[in-house]
């Protein structure tokens, strides 16, 4: 049965409008212009296998990797949208090199950075993928964007998010008070208040870390997963190990019911595979505003001035207590992770 009171997302932000005056209008339309996008994603995953959206665009992006065609068509259905919407001037994207400069918007405020398409390695096995998005204000909006808006700290960030298209589709963001969960009632074809006030578990029983890379992490990286490994009653440990190689989908779960997630540097990814800018930053805004910690193993990950577009980071992401365990176990390469 439907529920009548359901709060729907545009309910919600405009409630949210009338407690915090500063919030403009400008700011559900950028949203209004995200939820579109997604539904629109959400229609093509869910029919993918029917529409010719599986397998290799043929093409590579700027980080050298293959893209999926359903990268490239969430690409450029977010792009269009966020364009539309007149109050972006600059889109940063994992399947861009360079932004986009929003023509006819040059003196809007909001920089959108975003990961179109999560875990594209899972599209064509029909496991959860995703969008991330992260959101800053220009203060100075007299001139046209430039490549060095781009290059704040995720301390700067005034939303964050992620849509997950798993076994339902989700919206998850927080604008800096508190983390909020919405879930798309296919039949009015709404995002709906789900998960009120999300808070991540201070502590965890889950581990997710690609343990293929084992022989080539640090040695204090080895140490916590022998730690999560080892037997021992009283703490509840070994700790479950959970990895569906969608970060999306391994953060959602963790953010829900504990755990930590690690992506730490490799050999092949000296400074970790996960994008700062449209990955680790929003991620972990929403884990601290969620009471969670983040790190690269060496500072706060949003204490991190970016310095190129598509540069990488070590992420340690979840759990308060764990994550603070691993900085704890890792020693060199863990420092404190306090706020
Ligand atoms: P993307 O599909 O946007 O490139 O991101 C994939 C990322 C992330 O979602 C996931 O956690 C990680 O790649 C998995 O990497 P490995 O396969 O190397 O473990
Ligand atoms: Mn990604
Ligand atoms: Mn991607």
């Amino acid at each position: 049965m439907g529920n009548s009171r359901a709060l729907t997302l545009e309910q919600f932000i405009s409630d949210q409008q009338a407690i915090h005056k500063e919030a403009t209008g400008a700011f559900s339309r950028i949203f209004r212009s995200l939820e579109l996008g997604a539904k629109m994603v959400n229609r093509d995953v869910r029919k993918a296998g029917l529409i010719d959206i599986l397998g290799n665009q043929g093409s590579t992006n700027v980080q050298g990797e293959e893209q999926k065609k359903l990268d490239v068509i969430a690409d450029e259905i977010f792009i269009h949208n966020l364009s539309k919407s007149g109050e972006v001037c600059m889109v940063v994207s994992e399947e861009k090199d360079a932004p986009v400069f929003v023509e006819g918007s040059e003196n809007a405020a909001y920089i959108i950075c975003i990961d179109p398409l999560d875990g594209s390695s899972n599209i064509d096995v029909n496991a959860s993928i995703g969008t991330i998005f992260s959101v800053f204000k220009r203060d100075n909006t007299n001139s046209a964007p430039t490549l060095n808006d781009c290059f704040r700290k995720g301390t700067e960030q005034v939303a964050a998010g992620y849509f997950i298209y798993g076994s339902s589709t989700m919206l998850v963001y927080t604008t800096g008070d508190g983390v909020n969960g919405f879930t798309l009632d296919d039949g009015i074809q709404e995002f709906c208040l789900s998960h009120p006030e999300i808070k991540i578990p201070e502590d965890g029983k889950i581990f997710s870390i690609n343990e293929g890379n084992y022989a080539d992490f640090p040695t204090g990286v080895k140490t916590f997963v022998e730690y999560c490994k080892t037997k021992d009653k009283e703490s509840g440990r070994p700790y479950g190990a959970r990895y569906i190689g969608s970060l999306i989908a391994d953060f959602h779960r963790n953010l829900l019911k504990g755990g930590i997630f690690i992506y730490p540097p490799t050999e092949k990814t000296p400074n970790g595979k996960l994008r700062l800018l449209y990955e680790c930053n929003p991620m972990s805004f929403i884990v601290e505003q969620a009471g969670g910690r983040s790190s690269t193993g060496k500072m706060r990950v949003l204490e991190v001035q970016p310095t190129e577009l598509h540069q990488r980071v070590p992420l340690f992401i979840g759990s308060k207590n764990m994550v603070e365990k691993a900085m704890d176990l890792m020693g060199n390469l863990g420092e404190k992770t306090s706020l």
